[in-house]
């Protein structure tokens, strides 16, 4: 309802009368009169007149369907959202809507997350409505190998959005941080519901630091927002939006034409290659030089005895980027 008398609030000039609203909404004025406080609470500024009734002066900067869906310039991506307050996690809640059948495309969004998931079962803290957090549900015909494709598309995406709202150096290290002047301003988590043959569906979740000031000692160092780099609040609902038209492109192509078909820009946006790194996988660590990455993803590291390693997931530190000399 509330996104409802939005809409009319945004479709009329000037005044819109309570009893108008009631009547086009089938709601008691009393409802009417609930509905635009706690709107308002949301952060719209509304003039109201006991004469002539209501007047939106201003939309807040929230990831609501209200705020977001104008923007979209896509086909599918984001065109059914659901919007949180507070949630656990949006990769949780779009998880339980993909397994009730929701379609291709649903994107979940969150002013805060109370238990936000990070890579390798960390934690991902943000501060409330200063960061985007947002989920995609994905119904790909691919094989389950090539799932962890979609996390290098997503990071493209948001770096092509990235570019686009700031003049500082941004680039990928692989195979999903988004880093920003050499600090990280975004991380990706990929989860897939699958058999051994066949995916079912596909959650990836994405955390962009925007608006936040300051992060707290531990990760000071590590972790940048585009405040930060910039100096200037930037429009969250305007990143996302920008990041979903970018996603369903890639995603397209990602399905049509493979992973292979991108690797070259993904290569040219990432920090990793040409670099030392240090790898943390599940079974032991080593050191070597980033020399390529494959048309699959993968990473193919040069160790100091001349020999490859091709990596396919794990903790890859990249020397001069977030905080490793
Ligand atoms: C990482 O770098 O460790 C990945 C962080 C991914 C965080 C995002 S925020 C939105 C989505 N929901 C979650 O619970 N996690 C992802």
């Amino acid at each position: 309802m509330k996104e409802k008398i939005v809409e009319l609030l945004k479709n009329s000039r000037g005044y819109i009368s309570g009893e108008e609203i009631s009547r086009q909404l089938n709601v008691s004025r009393t409802a009417v009169w609930k509905y635009i406080n706690s709107i308002k609470e949301e952060g719209y500024e509304i003039e109201s007149s006991s004469r002539k009734g209501y007047m939106l002066l201003n939309c807040p900067d929230i990831l609501t369907p209200s705020e977001v869906v104008p923007l979209l310039r896509t086909k599918y991506i984001g065109r059914e959202m659901l919007h949180f307050d507070s949630i656990d996690s949006t990769n949780l809640a779009a998880r339980a809507r993909a397994q009730e059948g929701c379609k291709e495309g649903l994107v979940v969004t969150a002013e805060e997350q109370t238990a936000g998931k990070g890579r390798l079962g960390r934690r991902w803290t943000s501060p409330k409505s200063s960061s985007i957090t947002f989920s995609v549900v994905l119904r790909p015909a691919i094989k389950p190998s090539e799932a962890s494709g979609i996390t290098l598309v997503m990071g493209m995406a948001v770096c092509r959005a990235i570019k686009r709202f700031t003049t500082g150096e941004a680039g990928i290290k692989w195979p999903n941080d988004i880093i920003l002047n050499r600090k990280k301003i975004c991380g990706i988590l990929t989860e897939m519901s699958g058999e051994i043959d066949a995916v079912n569906f596909i959650i990836v979740g994405a955390g962009i630091n925007v608006n936040a000031g300051e992060f707290p000692g531990e990760i000071k160092d590590i972790a940048t927002s585009m405040l930060i780099e910039t100096g200037k609040i930037t429009s969250r609902k305007e990143i996302l939006a920008s990041i979903l038209k970018e996603f369903e492109k890639l995603y397209d192509s990602f399905k049509e034409r493979g992973l292979s078909s991108m690797i070259d820009e993904y290569k040219s946006l990432s920090v990793t290659l040409g670099n030392q790194v240090k790898v943390l996988s599940s079974v032991d660590s080593f050191e070597g030089k980033a020399v390529d990455i494959t048309d699959d993803g993968l990473l193919v590291v040069r160790l100091e005895n001349g020999a490859e390693r091709k990596v396919i997931s794990g903790d890859v530190s990249v020397r001069g980027v977030n905080g490793y000399i």
